[in-house]
């Protein structure tokens, strides 16, 4: 299709000026051999749904991404943000088309990129889903809202991240999109990223900072989801994260956010630097406590039920005890190293209170410092 459907449909429903028009345009875009074929072959029915749909040449054009012929229509005509009869405009049916150049004409004409379609899509909607990048940041670029959501109340953000497509997230994020959204079954993006279980994309919303609180129509956190999936990473980057903000706002003499010399990050620990204390608490959940032990420390240490249970979710056999102590332990860690503390007291302590005098007495002996430059790093 080109704009020969453009003149066609011109010339059946809109003024022979304006047909005219656009035959120039596309005459500007098609040799005239090309033009010709076309013009021999296809039957002028064939056409009839094009028109049918109520889409006008600026449409056509953009669509097909015949930037001549945009220029041409946007400068001559009053043209603009016309929707055909899905409620699609020219920018939207270039953006959903993949037309970089005609979306940059269209919306520097002055192109309005917050018109709904009839299914309340914005042009944001089809490329956050099919993650075309460069689209969403000249969309984002001229001030389009971020957070319409379509009829099935799904933000850009949600298909976003319902298909892991990273930059097009970031881009949302930076523009400063609603995170807390929701969709038609309660779902945050989170709820989503979960489900789905793309590391990459739960650490970039947990970074966020979101609301981890909200609950699906079934009553499930997004934690609730990711231990319902058996996703045991990310349960733990969840509550590592449910911790680190718990510990911010309790904090709020800490105005700056205060991390070691490696950046925020709620995943897995595999840094040499930490190993000893990796096996430290491996030894401890695997040798020397006993079942019920761990969670008597996460209560101590303020983990909530609902983490203690989604921790408890993961079923390894008989000894599964073991491996949530592990977990538990090393999400503890994390909190203890964001917040520049000493570890090998609070565990001496813990274990003590907890009545594991014995493993208490070979923590005594570990060294505990945690090896990492402290550096303050702001904007994280
Ligand atoms: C989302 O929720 C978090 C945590 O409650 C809050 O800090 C943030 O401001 C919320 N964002 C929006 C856009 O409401
Ligand atoms: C952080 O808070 C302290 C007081 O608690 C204040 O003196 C300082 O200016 C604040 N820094 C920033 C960057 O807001
Ligand atoms: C403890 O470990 C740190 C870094 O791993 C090291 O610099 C320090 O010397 C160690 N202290 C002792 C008493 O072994």
């Amino acid at each position: 299709m080109d704009l020969f459907v453009c003149f066609w449909c011109t010339y059946l429903h809109y003024t022979p000026v304006f047909a005219h028009m656009c035959l120039s345009a596309h005459l500007c875009v098609t040799p005239a051999s090309e033009l010709k074929v076309k013009h021999s072959l296809m039957p002028v029915v064939s056409l009839l749904p094009f028109c049918q749909r109520g889409d006008t040449p600026l449409h056509l054009a953009a669509s097909n991404g015949h930037l001549d012929a945009v220029q041409l229509l946007l400068q001559s005509f009053d043209t603009r943000d016309e929707v055909n009869m899905d409620g699609e405009t020219a920018l939207y049916q270039a953006a959903d088309n993949g037309q970089e150049e005609c979306v940059l004409a269209l919306l520097e004409a002055g192109c309005d990129p917050d018109i709904l379609t009839m299914a309340k899509c914005s042009a944001l909607h089809p490329v956050s889903e099919r993650g075309d990048t460069s689209i969403v940041q000249i969309v984002l670029e001229y001030k389009a809202f971020t957070d319409f959501q379509n009829q099935h109340l799904a933000a850009p953000l949600h298909l976003a991240v319902k298909n892991s497509h990273i930059p097009v997230i970031h881009s949302l994020l930076d523009a400063g999109c609603n995170i807390n959204v929701t969709d038609k079954r309660s779902r945050t993006a989170m709820h989503l990223a979960a489900e789905l279980a793309r590391i990459e994309v739960v650490e970039m919303l947990l970074k966020a900072g979101l609301d981890l609180t909200l609950r699906d129509r079934q009553g499930k956190t997004a934690l609730g989801t990711a231990a319902r999936a058996d996703e045991v990473i990310i349960v733990d980057m969840i509550i590592k994260a449910e911790r680190y903000y718990a510990w911010k706002t309790a904090n709020p003499e800490l105005n700056e956010s205060v991390h070691s010399e490696y950046p925020l990050t709620f995943k897995l620990d595999h840094r040499f630097g930490t190993r000893q204390l990796r096996s430290m608490a491996w030894r401890l959940a695997y040798k020397l406590l006993k079942p019920g032990d761990w969670k008597r420390l996460a209560e101590h240490w303020g983990f909530t039920k609902d983490q203690v249970s989604a921790i408890e979710e993961q079923w390894t056999g008989q000894h599964s005890y073991q491996e949530h102590g592990n977990r538990m332990l090393l999400i503890w860690l994390h909190g203890e190293e964001l917040a520049q503390k000493s570890p090998a007291k609070e565990l001496y302590q813990g274990l003590i209170l907890t009545g594991n005098t014995k493993a208490a007495g070979s923590v005594d002996s570990v060294n505990f410092s945690f090896p990492c430059k402290i550096i303050i790093l702001s904007n994280i």
